[in-house]
Parts: C-alpha cells; sequence; structure tokens
C-alpha cells in the first residue's frame, strides 16, 4: 500500500523520522511542514538526494494545504526538552503550538489518521482530540510506545534473551508517573519471575530483576540521552515509524499507545498509554489487560498528574 505521510515539524525528531520514512516501502508521498521554511526544505533536500536507492518516492517541503489526502499526519512541532527539564514544563509553550497547527491541518486533511509526538505528548493529545472535532479514534499519541520498547530493550540485557520474546508494557504517562504492570509481563509465555527461576534452575548465569531500577531506566533514558547528546531523536522516530506501520496494516495490533479514556481502570478525561489495538481504523479499542489493585491505582495517579497539568493550562 503507498500512502501519503505528513510530518508537521522539521525539528530532529520530524526531520529523522522523515528520513526512516523515506526508506520504507509504504511511504510514496512524504510531506514536511516548518515554520522555518529554510530548515525544512534543507531537510528534504538531504533526504531526497539519497533515494536513487529505493523506488521513487515524492518528498516535499509544503504548507497545510500540501498535506491534502494525507493518510497520515504526524505532529512533532514545540520546543524540545533541555537537560534536566522535564516534558511538563513545555507544556503551555507546546499546547500554543499545537492549538495554532490543528485549524490548518484538519482543515486540509480531515480524514488522516493524527499521530501526536510532541511532548507532553499526553497533554497534547488530549487538546488535540478537543479541540480538532475529529473522532477520537483518528488520534494517536505516541505515549509509552517508546517506553515499552526502552523496557523490552533493558529487559532483553537483564535476561540475555531477544526482545521480540518479551512481552512487557509500559502504562500510564509518558514521563515520571509511568508504570510497568509486571503482573502481565511474560517472557516466551511465562511470568517475568517464573522465567527467572525456571532459568536460574536450569543453570543461567541471572540475577534477580531489580523491579524499581528497570523502571527508573525508562524514566530516566530519555533525559539521559538529552544530558549525553542534547536530544533523543533514533529511538522515538523508529517508534513513531512503527506506528505508522500498525496503522497501515491490513489488521489491528496491539501497542501502547495515548488516546482518551472513558472510565476504564477508572480513569475518564485523560489521554494516556494502556495496550490498545491500533490499525486501519487507528485506535480501535483498548484491550482491557488485568491490572492488579495496585496497578490500577499506579495507573489513576498517573492520570491525575495529567489532570492537574491539564487544569493549569489555557487549553
Ligand atoms: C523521549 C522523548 C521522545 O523520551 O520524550 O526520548
Amino acid at each position: 500500500m503507498s500512502s501519503k505521510i505528513t510530518i508537521i515539524g522539521a525539528g530532529s525528531v520530524g526531520a529523522t523520522i522523515a528520513y526512516k520514512l523515506s526508506y520504507e516501502d509504504f511511504a510514496s508521498e512524504i510531506v514536511m511542514i516548518d515554520i522555518n521554511k529554510e530548515k525544512v526544505e534543507g531537510e528534504v533536500m538531504d533526504i531526497e538526494q539519497g533515494t536513487c536507492f529505493r523506488s521513487p518516492i515524492s518528498i516535499i517541503a509544503g504548507d497545510y494545504e500540501d498535506a491534502k489526502g494525507s493518510d497520515i499526519v504526524i505532529i512533532t512541532s514545540g520546543i524540545a526538552r533541555k537537560p534536566g527539564q522535564t516534558r511538563i514544563e513545555l507544556a503551555q509553550t507546546n499546547v500554543n503550538i499545537i492549538k495554532s497547527i490543528t485549524p490548518e491541518i484538519v482543515k486540509a486533511a480531515p480524514d488522516a489518521k493524527y499521530i501526536i509526538v510532541s511532548n507532553p505528548v499526553d497533554v497534547l493529545t488530549y487538546v488535540f482530540t478537543k479541540i480538532s472535532g475529529l473522532p477520537e479514534n483518528q488520534i494517536i499519541g505516541s505515549g509509552t510506545l517508546l517506553d515499552t520498547a526502552r523496557l523490552r530493550y533493558g529487559l532483553s540485557r537483564h535476561f540475555n534473551v531477544a526482545q521480540k520474546n518479551i512481552h512487557a508494557y509500559v502504562y500510564g504517562e509518558h514521563g515520571d508517573s509511568s508504570f510497568v504492570p509486571w503482573s502481565g509481563a511474560n517472557i516466551a509465555s511465562m511470568p517475568i519471575d517464573d522465567y527467572y527461576k525456571a532459568m536460574k534452575d536450569l543453570g543461567a548465569d541471572l540475577t534477580e530483576l531489580d523491579k524499581p531500577a528497570m523502571e527508573e531506566y525508562v524514566h530516566k533514558s530519555g533525559g539521559q540521552v538529552i544530558a549525553k547528546k542534547g536530544a533523543t531523536f533514533y529511538a522515538v522516530a523508529v517508534s513513531v515509524v512503527e506506528l505508522c506501520n500498525l496503522v497501515l496494516a491490513a489488521s489491528d495490533s496491539v501497542a501502547t499507545v495515548s488516546s482518551m479514556m472513558h472510565g476504564e481502570y477508572g480513569v475518564d478525561d485523560v489521554c494516556l498509554s494502556v495496550l490498545s489495538l491500533v490499525g486501519p481504523n487507528g485506535v480501535q479499542g483498548k484491550v482491557p489487560m488485568h491490572l492488579t489493585d495496585e496497578e490500577v491505582e499506579r495507573l489513576q495517579a498517573s492520570a491525575n498528574k495529567l489532570k492537574e497539568v491539564i487544569a493549569q493550562l489555557d487549553i
């Protein structure tokens, strides 16, 4: 399936997404939009001059009207975190930016699936949902998709097993209040604690998993990368491109993405990440994975933190 994908924001995240997409067979048309015309034209030139090694693709630096007919619109616009900053501290500035973008892009591409990436992503997914007037299934926040990827990488290293064999997820805010519902985490279909015991009994050189430390690794990874290299963009970009892949697939997949909650686990009127069905109809629904009472409390605490932030914003 050849698809038209528009990316708003030609910063490091948007440009890396465009670069990755330019080598995906499912993308046949990419439109990049940015207020900085020189920057977006430069990014497009740099990407398109490497496309001789793949099937023909159209990549343009455009304006909102060029987004007409997009299958997917990815919103990455906004200021990025600086070392030591939290994602939440970006909130009002980036809310103002998404408020200015939304009417323009929705007018050009009312039928697109929207992937919100700008941070704080749960807050901005909520704002976009509220102001766009689009059906909620068309709106997908990248949420904890990246956090889940970081978790699986960390668990893969700890247990010395391929990431594809690890089924563990990050729930809640894409931020410090997220958590891992360990009760549902498994490796090779075994609950993670059982897997450890079984492999240890077989003589594997494993240490017991420090679950709070693993959650801390997920919470702090983004900030650590920013402190070392100034920004994160590779892991988030491949996560977003995978999300495009899921949306363009013929059937639904399961992923932790941010979308509007309607009472699931006692959480309402806020966007955060739980296991969701993502596919040709966008966010088709939520997967009602069982959570322990403590895990439900942690999800509700994450929701309440986001609600406190939203309450202070001029939406
Ligand atoms: C990170 C950004 C995408 O966690 O929030 O790398």
